[in-house]
């Protein structure tokens, strides 16, 4: 257990917001989001209630895999600006109370990265035992039955020194070898090189997979068919989900609490099984946070999601903040995977997420429920997912081309959306006549301001710390549960339901009229897919309410 205050975790109670760089606003006219759109776009943030922002890849890159095959980790991709500019807006952020988390690549790296070109080289280079290399297997194909991402062999031939080298993800991908003690050592480095610069935290790109078999074993079957506990039939019990993973997380961090303003280790845990999400969490020596998938991928329905909001909270350790997020750049927005574009779900979902206890993260576009964007094949741009599948079927959980949840920013109803001045952006944009940012501010009534509105309640009740979370009866179709001094009442079905009136005052309501009053004395209607958050009777509103972005923060 570390020493630090648990006043120090800006993140309980926080609001994170993914933004895709290079979908977020193009300031020099290639088409492609930059720097300089984020940094224009803080006063937004700011003004939404966002206390931190994760930025996509931003390493350079031959951008195979957009970004997540970094060929410098110490740098910035030239089509976002320089390190000055990323200088430029940490110190933009922190002047508005909001820090920058980057995202980190440590599963693999760009075939066109240092390390692997001299690796490549011969057998005996500097950095050969930075990947993981291996002779045929007794077949004389490939050295195990391990897939990639596309389901295809995860090993790939090379000619030139005569063994296979392993990739779980695109050939361009090699995975590094963390059995390399000087794989430990250049990441170290990495960290530290960020974290002085000011960078408040990471989130890190596949963090159940750093550590492959020692033994490469072959990958066991998987038959649940569930996209989290495996992919094209197997289970990466041994290309991922190694124990010794583990030990990466309580070293890093020891280097993330050496800090005086402790940094962020947020993990991309793409696990099925919550018990194993939260081992992550360690005895508060590993990460802070740890992405929750059971949940991104439970239907939007009662009662799969409270059951896994209380299975999460069962499992996690004592003190542990749960991570609540729907959409990203992988799985897709929750607008359209959860709500089908229906707005009275939308709002709903953004009512859930912003009132359960721990870190809520909103992908870019969720505020104003941004939905996914039908890309043709022809502009399609992610390799991994092109034509919305694989070599061998849709099986790798992602449901289509990831592009789709990809496409710029929705600023204005203008011909680009107010995303660039370039003849054409880097993909289509979604229909901003209906959806956008400028309509949607002024608008008292829109999603937009529902969620600001959610965001400055959650921030006044929640703001830096963990609140507790206890599910209420509910009739059928209906979630109600007390976190902290808030109820929530929510109806997950498109019929009325009677609950009983959870006291004053009703602090919001999802849609414009307020429930009407039941038949019976004390009981309340909820209009079809409606939610209402109030007041707990008796609970008083929090007097500290000053948030970690009032108070500031000092590296
Ligand atoms: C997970 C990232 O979110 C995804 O976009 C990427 O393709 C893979 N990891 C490989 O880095």
């Amino acid at each position: 257990m570390n020493s630090k205050d648990s006043h120090d975790r800006w993140w309980h109670g926080a609001v994170l917001y993914q933004l895709y760089v290079r979908s977020w606003l193009d300031t020099d006219g290639d088409g492609y989001g930059d720097l300089g759109g984020v940094i224009a776009g803080l006063d937004y943030l700011s003004w939404l209630g966002v206390d931190g922002i994760w930025l996509s890849p931003t390493m350079p890159s031959p951008d195979e895999d957009w970004g997540y095959d970094v060929s410098d980790y110490l740098g910035v991709h030239p089509d976002f600006g320089t390190l000055d500019d990323m200088d430029r807006l940490i110190a933009e952020a922190r002047r508005r109370g909001m820090r920058v988390l980057l995202d980190l690549v440590p599963n693999h790296t760009s075939s066109a990265h240092p390390w692997f070109v001299d690796a490549a080289g011969s057998r005996g280079s500097a950095h050969r035992d930075f990947y993981v290399w291996a002779g045929p297997g007794p077949d004389g194909g490939p050295p195990n039955n391990w897939l990639d991402a596309t389901g295809s062999p995860a090993w790939s031939w090379h000619e030139p020194t005569k063994q296979y080298y392993l990739h779980n993800f695109l050939p361009s991908q090699p995975d590094l070898n963390w059995w390399e003690p000087g794989v430990h050592e250049a990441f170290t480095k990495i960290l530290r090189f960020w974290f002085d610069r000011g960078v408040a935290g990471f989130r890190i790109d596949v963090a159940h997979g750093l550590y492959k078999d020692a033994k490469l074993r072959d990958n066991p079957a998987e038959t649940t068919g569930n996209p989290l506990a495996g992919r094209f039939g197997q289970q990466p019990a041994y290309s991922a989900n190694r124990p010794e993973t583990h030990d990466v997380y309580r070293d890093w961090r020891r280097i993330a609490d050496s800090y005086p303003a402790e940094r962020l280790l947020l993990g991309e845990t793409w696990v099925a099984d919550l018990a194993r999400l939260a081992s992550f969490y360690g005895n508060d020596d590993q990460l802070q946070l740890a992405f929750n998938f059971p949940f991104v991928f439970a239907d939007f329905a009662v009662p799969d999601l409270p059951d896994v909001v209380a299975g999460t909270l069962t499992r996690l350790p004592a003190g542990a903040c749960p991570v609540w997020m729907a959409s990203n750049h992988d799985v897709g927005r929750f607008p359209t995977r959860w709500c089908d574009g229906d707005e009275r779900k939308i709002r709903l979902a953004l009512l859930v997420l912003a009132t359960l206890p721990g870190t809520m993260v909103l992908y870019y576009g969720d505020e104003i429920g941004m939905t996914d964007v039908d890309v043709p094949l022809g502009l399609q741009q992610d390799k991994m997912s092109r034509g919305g599948c694989s070599s061998r079927g849709d099986g790798n959980g992602w449901q289509g081309s990831r592009d789709r949840a990809r496409t710029p920013m929705q600023w204005d109803g203008s011909a680009a959306a107010g995303f660039t001045r370039a003849a054409a952006p880097w993909l289509p944009i979604g229909d901003s006549t209906t959806v956008n940012v400028a309509d949607q501010r002024d608008d008292p009534s829109s999603v937009l301001s529902l969620c600001r509105d959610l965001l400055s309640l959650r921030r006044a009740e929640f703001g830096g710390q963990l609140v507790s979370y206890q599910p209420l009866p509910a009739p059928p179709g209906g979630w109600a549960y007390r976190s902290g001094s808030l109820t929530v009442l929510a109806n997950f079905s498109g019929r009325p339901i009677t609950c009983q009136d959870p006291g004053k005052p009703v602090l919001l309501c999802t849609t414009g009229a307020a429930p009407a009053a039941g038949n019976a004395a004390g009981d309340i209607v909820l209009a079809p897919w409606q939610g209402i958050v109030a007041r707990t009777a008796g609970a008083r509103q929090r007097q500290d309410a000053a948030s970690t972005r009032e108070r500031g923060w000092n590296t």
